[in-house]
Parts: structure tokens; sequence; C-alpha cells
């Protein structure tokens, strides 16, 4: 087929290299030319994570402030498709996938370019989302795919799990009883069937059905208990970057922050869950029903 496909993206522990690998598979079996672009921090950040350093990545993640990363260049100027793979941290883009966002190179090669997005997440990825499709939008890109592979375990169970798999760089069964952290072998492995069906859409110049088609295969789950609760914490994790970026003594409120965040999570948010069943879902089911909507779509019209 002879298209080009560039695919820029992140992997700190390699779960998102996998998944766009498996993606990239259908076309480059139609040989197609696919193009890597690996955004690299000039300082990596290490992995497993310590604790101090990964809650310090939280306020310039939710405050939008860029690392540096090596210079970025490609083969050509032009694709044919552009594949944008990113990971949130703290409901955010990561601070790899926001320094991509901010670099001009990129920036310009999606201008007027399809472009497919693949989340590797573990489950609250709608505000960093917006964030993603806003750059897009702002950059005139024609985003044609919306792709986000989960953790499937329940959002307690994977907060536990994740954490794990950060601070100790395994991806094994914690105690030999929780469920393997991160998303499913299966789930990673389908990215091929995503890829396989996007491949077929860029040889039909069909891509602007692409997003219905691969809603019927299961491209986003959105679950909306999380998307309330996103919405909430967002708001909360701002008002704690603003704080904690003004302090002298960041160390110390990085650390009240992360005892924050385990009572937030463990204590605060199953009694918004309670109140989000019973309360709020019946009362805002239209207004959530639409925005439901929103997330698993694309910025293209119709
Ligand atoms: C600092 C940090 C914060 C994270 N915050 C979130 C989050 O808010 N929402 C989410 O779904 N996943 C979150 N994750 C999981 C990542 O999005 C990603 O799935 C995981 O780190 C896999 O790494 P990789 O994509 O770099 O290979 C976080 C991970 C890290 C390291």
């Amino acid at each position: 087929m002879n298209k080009r496909i560039l695919i820029i993206f992140y992997s700190q522990t390699g779960q998102l290299k996998q998944i766009v690998e498996n993606f990239a598979q259908p076309f480059e079996a139609a040989l197609n030319e696919v193009e890597y672009l690996l955004i690299e921090p000039e300082k990596p950040f290490p992995f497993p994570w310590d604790n101090d350093r990964f809650f310090n990545a939280m306020p310039e993640c939710v405050t939008d402030k860029p690392i540096k990363i090596k210079p970025l260049s490609t083969r050509h100027t032009k694709y044919d498709l552009i594949v944008f793979a990113w990971q949130p941290w703290f409901l955010s883009p990561s601070l790899p996938a926001i320094s991509a966002m901010h670099s001009e190179v990129i920036s310009k090669l999606i201008e007027n370019t399809p472009v497919i997005t693949i989340g590797g997440v573990r489950n609250m990825w709608i505000e960093g989302q917006e964030r993603v499709r806003q750059w897009l939008n702002k950059n005139k890109a024609l985003h044609v795919g919306n792709l986000i592979l989960n953790d499937k375990a329940p959002n307690l169970i994977s907060a536990v799990t994740v954490q794990y798999w950060m601070l100790t760089g395994k991806k094994d069964k914690m105690w030999g009883i929780f469920p393997k952290p991160g998303i499913s072998e299966k789930d990673i492995s389908s990215a091929k069937d995503f890829g396989f069906i996007a491949c077929q859409s860029l040889e039909n110049d069909t891509l602007g059905e692409l997003q219905k088609k691969w809603l019927t295969m299961g491209a986003v789950h959105v679950n909306t208990t999380l998307m309330f609760i996103e919405s909430r914490a967002i708001m909360l994790f701002r008002i704690w970057a603003g704080i904690i970026l003004k302090k002298k003594n960041r160390e110390l409120w990085i650390n009240i922050f992360r005892y924050y965040l385990l009572f937030a999570l463990f204590i605060i948010s199953p009694i918004v869950v309670v109140l989000f069943t019973f309360i709020i879902r019946p009362l805002l089911y239209k207004k959530l029903a639409k925005r439901k909507i929103y997330a698993e779509g694309v910025n293209l019209p119709g």
C-alpha cells in the first residue's frame, strides 16, 4: 500500500511500546512504511519509582509544564497517518506526552493530517484525553480514532496493584492473590485487531468512519462513576498543584498530598460512589450520557 505512518510514543514500563507495536503489525504486513518516534526525556524517569519521585510528578503534569526531551526528527515532513500514543499521569497526559504536545516539530506534523490517539491507561484517562483533544484541535489535526486500553480490575484493586507495579517494577500478582497490574495481555494483543481495521480504513480512504467501527469492537469503555470522580478530582489536583508549586518546602507538601490522595482514594471515593449511584446519577442522567458519548468519540464532526 506504501502509505507513511508515524507512531509517536513514550513508554516507561514497555506496556505502551507493546501496544503500539501490536497496533502497527497489520500496517507493516500490508507493506506500509511505519516509523516510530520515541519521546526520550533528557533526564530519564528511572523505573521502578520511589514514593517521593512518583508523587513529585503531579504538579507539573496537572499544570502542563513540559520537561526537556531529546531533539526530535522524522524521515518525512508529511505522513498519511499519525498515531499519538500517550499515558495518563495524575489525570493528565504524562510529562513526556506533554513535552511532545509542546514540540513544534510534532505540532506541525499533525496539521491537516489524520491522527489516531491511543491511551494505555489504568482507568482514569478522560481529563487527560480532553487535553490531548484540545491540542489536536488547536493544531488542526484530523482526529479520526480514539482507542483506550485500560486495566479492567475494579478501581480500588487496580489502584493498589498499579502502585505495587510502579514501586517494585514487578508486573506480577501482588502477594500471589491480587490480579496482575496493568492492561491484560489479551487487551494488549487486541491492539492488532484495532490496527487491522485502521489499516483497512486508511487503504479505502474511510478513516472518517473508523471510530464508529472501533466502538462496535469496544475501543473505549467509559465508566460514568469514574468519569464523575475524575472530573471532581482534577479540580482538587489543580488546587494542590498550585499550592505545592508556590511552597519552598516542596518535599513536605508532596508528602502531605500523598497522604491526602490515600485518604481521598480509600475513604472519600467509596462515599462518592454511593452518593453518585443513588443521587447524582439519576439526577444528571442525560448530562452524563452526553459526556460519555463525547469521551468515546473523536474531534471530527458528524
Ligand atoms: C506517576 C504516574 C501517575 C499515573 N497516573 C495515572 C492516572 O491518573 N490514570 C491512569 O489511568 N493511569 C495512571 N498511571 C498509569 C499510567 O498511565 C500507565 O498506564 C503505566 O504507567 C504504564 O506505563 P507505560 O505506559 O509508560 O509503559 C500513572 C502512572 C504513573 C507512573
